[in-house]
Order: structure tokens, then C-alpha cells, then sequence
């Protein structure tokens, strides 16, 4: 566990194994970095303030800082250090921070056109986030990999209100530690997660931060009607559950509700994938992930305000048991739908979900989901699309994500393609054609929410990062873990 703490003393004075400063392009010096005397060394490495570029520079007797070392990292335009910036910039050096235990930074202090306390925050995000790794079941350790981010210390202005600066340090230590154990649930092995398992993760997350969970187990799920949930975990030796978890930070407000596609994994079913698209369907829990993730920050944050969410877990695989194409299912609140096609599955466990979230009527309900590659060919594998029934909700979404650094973009729920899920035999039918896969997949799930208002986030593309990127290594990213809490603060501020 990291410690992230805030402080005003001077660069040269604080007490850290690494001191990581900023150099801004045309070799300008980022806050302290003239202080520490280090700027000279950037300049004689030919170095230039372009991001990417980075300089240690070990302490020598007669230095005059107190830092046992000073990074020196590129940062682009000094005129473009934004709290995005320094998140991403500082993600990238995650993996140094690590190294060294006990780092600080004078990045905030070089925030252009962002509040001191959402550059603190964003200082304290990136190098965390960049820090994340997953290697618990690795038996060798390399050697460059040694390490763990022990202490993180964001330098901050004495001029700024240090109370407001100790919560923003705090509120992203927390969102951190969501979005890391978001991270270690979709990358752990799905032969170690079956629904089960995630079931019992959200059973001790809920016991040690104070949310109540109910688990609903095959049987329960089965007295009570829930088709889709269990169609879809019929082919599997695991079976399905239901997770419900309540946060009440606004005594009897309306609760506002969430929910996130828990297929344990995702063989396709009898309409089986080939090996190669099934090589990351573990992730295919990267929404419940995620929604589980956001609880947890929630309920450690404390708003005022009030949040259920029901998340729905099922492995999806064929067999003797398993459903068949052409099957018909009885969802949750009594709506049928016909499984032309069992990869087109997590609509079906969703669509139970969102029903018996409507049922609850909450202000509005958003689910996320790993939901159709069809979201990925519309907009690469970086950005998540959002798809509902109020503009306005979209579009405050979209504005969370953007402010977190998460890319979410509004794709239309066009009316006009409800015809091509048009069943011959029941209420609707679980895939549409070729083209517009992302909408009909929205446009499915938009049956079983009635009038409360909706966003479904399909993250197909960012909830796996098959590359790595600034804010954390390959594999699962915690997307949109970061979004989801933003978008909760701030309607309960
Ligand atoms: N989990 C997949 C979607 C997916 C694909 C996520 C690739 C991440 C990467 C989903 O269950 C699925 O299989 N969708 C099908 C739907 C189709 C059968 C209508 C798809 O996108 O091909
Ligand atoms: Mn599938
Ligand atoms: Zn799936």
C-alpha cells in the first residue's frame, strides 16, 4: 500500500529517495528545478523538455538538496500542463517512482489552467496509477522490477489551502486503490475468478469498507426469474450470481444505480469464438470490475448521496447444459428474448439487471460493459462509447470522463435500427446485422430500463490495454472506474 501525503516544504528540503521536476520544452526549467541546481545536467544530456524524455540525476556530496536523487522528466509545452498532462506525464514514470519507494514531486506547482487541487490529485493519480503492477503470480522477479511505491509526496504552494489540498491527496490515494483492484480482478486468471469468486471479493470489499451486500446464489436467481442470468451461466460448472451492493450517504434520497457485465469469462458459448478472440475474454468482467471498484471508492469517499448497484456474474461456455441458438428466455420483470446467438451475452445478464434496478426507480441507472467489438472497430481500442435515453446524462458522463482523462464518446441509440432485433418470436432477439453492432447491442438494452434515464458505457476497447499506456501497464486499466466516481462527487456536491 502507498502512502500519499502533501507537504509545502521547499524542493530542496524534502526527504524522498526520488524528487521528480518537470522540464518544459525549449529546455525551461519546471518548480525547483533552478533550486536544485539540476537543470544544466538536462541541458549538457541534449535534452529538450519533449515528453518521454527523462534524466536521473544522483545526488553528490555538495549538492544542495535532500533528496537522495532528482528526475528530471519532459513535459511538453509549459503552456499545456494541465492536470491531464500531469496525470499522463507522470504515469509513464510509475515505474521509476516504484523503484526508488519514496518519491515527491514538484508537478502540481507547474499546473497551468487547472485548480491546485485537481493538479495535486492528478499529480498523485499518475504516479500511482503508473506504479500499478500485476505480478503475484510471477515466481521470478526481475530484475529492474524490484520495489514498491511505499510514500508519494506532492509538493504544493504554502499559498494554497492546505486542509482542501491533504483531501485531494486522500481522495486519490482511494481512487487509486479502487481502480488497482479493479485492475487485479480482470487481469487474475478467470480459471481463479468464476462468478462465485467475484461474489466473495464484493463480500469482504463491502465487510471492510461498511456497504451491505447481498449475494444471490443459482437457486435464489431461479425462484425469482432470472433468465438471462442464467441462460447464459447454464453451459458453465460455475454457476452465476447476482451481486447487490447499497451505499447510503443521503439518508432516503432516490438512489442513483449502476451495474457492469460480470462474464467471467467468454468462451462465446456454443456460438463459440475462435483462440485468438478468446485470449483476453477474461477481461469480459471488466465492467463488474469496475462497478465494484467505484462502490468501494464511494463508500471510503463518503458523499452525500445514495448508490445501489446490481451486478450480474455468469461464465459463459458451452456444453451439454448449455443454452442453445434459437433458445428463448424469460428476463427478470418478464421479457423475452431469443438467443440467436449465445456471444451476444451480455445483454442477456444485463438486461435482468437493469430490470430489477428500474424496478427500485432510482434518478437514473448506468451500466458498463465489455460489451461488442463492433464498439471497438467504431473507436479504437482508447476510447469507451456511451449510448442512452437522456442527453443530459450523456453528456455529464462524457464531461467526467473527459475531466479524469478517460476518452468516452456519444454514439446515436437510433431508433430506426430497433427493427433489426425484431423477434419472429419474442419481445426482441439478441442480435442485429452486420453493421451498427454497438447501437444494437444499446438499443437491446434500452428495453429493460422502461423511463428511468440511462447511459450504458460499452468499454469494449479501454477496459484492456493490449499495449500499456501512460497510466498503466498491459492489461486490465480499471477504465471507467475514474469517470464513474467523478460523475457521482460531483452530484453530490
Ligand atoms: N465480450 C464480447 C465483446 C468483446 C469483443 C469485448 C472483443 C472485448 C473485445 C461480447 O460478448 C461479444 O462476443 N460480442 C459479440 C456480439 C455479436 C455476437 C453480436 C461481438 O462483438 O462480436
Ligand atoms: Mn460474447
Ligand atoms: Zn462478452
Amino acid at each position: 500500500m502507498t502512502t500519499y501525503a502533501y507537504s509545502t516544504d521547499r524542493p530542496a528540503a524534502v526527504r524522498a529517495s526520488l524528487l521528480i521536476v518537470p522540464m518544459f520544452e525549449g529546455g525551461r526549467p519546471g518548480p525547483g528545478a533552478d533550486e536544485l541546481g539540476v537543470a544544466p545536467a538536462f541541458a549538457a544530456a541534449k535534452l529538450t523538455g519533449k515528453k518521454g524524455e527523462t534524466l536521473l540525476v544522483p545526488k553528490r556530496d555538495g549538492d544542495g538538496f535532500a533528496a537522495d536523487a532528482v528526475l528530471l522528466v519532459g513535459a511538453g509545452a509549459a503552456d499545456d500542463a494541465d492536470d491531464t498532462t500531469i496525470r499522463r506525464v507522470l504515469g509513464r514514470v510509475g515505474a521509476t517512482a516504484r523503484r526508488f519507494g519514496s518519491v515527491a514531486t514538484t508537478f502540481a506547482l507547474a499546473a497551468k489552467g487547472a485548480e491546485p487541487a485537481e493538479a495535486v490529485q492528478a499529480a498523485a493519480e499518475g504516479l500511482g496509477l503508473g506504479a500499478y503492477r500485476f505480478d503475484r503470480l510471477k515466481t521470478k522477479t526481475k530484475p529492474n522490477d524490484v520495489g514498491d511505491l511505499k510514500r508519494v509526496t506532492i509538493l504544493g504552494d504554502a499559498g494554497w489551502g492546505a486542509p482542501d489540498m491533504r483531501k485531494a491527496v486522500g481522495r486519490a490515494g482511494v481512487i487509486v486503490d479502487s481502480v488497482s483492484w479493479a485492475r487485479d480482478l480482470v487481469n487474475l486468471p478467470a480459471g481463479d475468478l468464476p462468478p462465485a469468486a467475484i461474489a466473495k471479493e464484493a463480500q469482504a470489499m463491502a465487510k471492510a469498507t461498511g456497504l451491505t451486500c447481498k449475494v444471490w446464489t443459482e437457486a435464489q436467481l431461479k425462484a425469482k426469474g432470472f433468465g438471462g442470468i442464467l441462460g447464459v451461466g447454464q453451459g458453465s460448472v460455475n454457476p452465476p450470481r447476482l451481486i447487490e451492493l447499497t451505499y447510503t450517504g443521503a439518508g432516503k434520497a432516490t438512489p442513483i444505480a449502476l451495474t457492469g457485465k460480470g462474464i467471467a469469462f467468454d468462451s462465446g458459448g456454443l456460438s463459440i469464438k475462435d483462440a485468438s478472440g478468446m485470449e483476453t475474454m477474461k477481461d469480459d468482467m471488466g465492467g463488474a470490475a469496475s462497478i465494484l471498484a467505484t462502490m468501494r471508492a464511494i463508500a471510503v469517499l463518503k458523499p452525500k448521496i445514495n448508490v445501489i448497484a446490481a451486478i450480474p456474474c455468469a461464465e459463459n461456455m458451452p456444453s451439454g447444459s448449455a443454452q442453445k441458438p434459437g433458445d428463448v428466455i424469460r428476463h427478470y420483470g418478464g421479457i423475452t428474448s431469443e438467443v440467436l446467438n449465445t456471444d451476444a451475452e451480455g445483454r442477456l445478464v444485463l438486461a435482468d439487471a437493469l430490470a430489477l434496478l428500474s424496478e427500485r426507480e432510482p434518478e437514473l441507472v448506468i451500466d458498463t460493459a465489455t460489451l461488442t467489438g463492433a464498439c471497438m472497430i467504431a473507436l479504437g481500442p482508447d476510447i469507451a462509447g456511451a449510448m442512452g435515453n437522456d442527453d443530459d446524462l450523456a453528456h455529464e458522463v462524457v464531461a467526467a470522463g473527459a475531466a479524469v482523462g478517460e476518452p468516452i464518446w456519444q454514439l446515436p441509440l437510433f431508433r430506426d435500427y430497433r427493427a433489426l432485433i425484431d423477434s419472429n418470436i419474442a419481445d426482441v432477439k439478441n442480435i442485429g446485422k452486420r453493421y451498427g453492432g454497438a447501437i444494437t447491442a444499446a438499443l437491446f438494452l434500452s428495453e429493460f430500463v422502461g423511463d428511468t434515464p440511462w447511459l450504458h458505457l460499452d468499454i469494449a476497447g479501454p477496459a484492456f490495454s493490449e499495449n500499456g499506456n501512460d497510466l498503466g501497464p498491459k492489461g486490465g486499466t480499471g477504465v471507467p472506474v475514474r469517470t464513474l466516481v467523478r460523475f457521482l462527487l460531483d452530484r453530490a456536491a
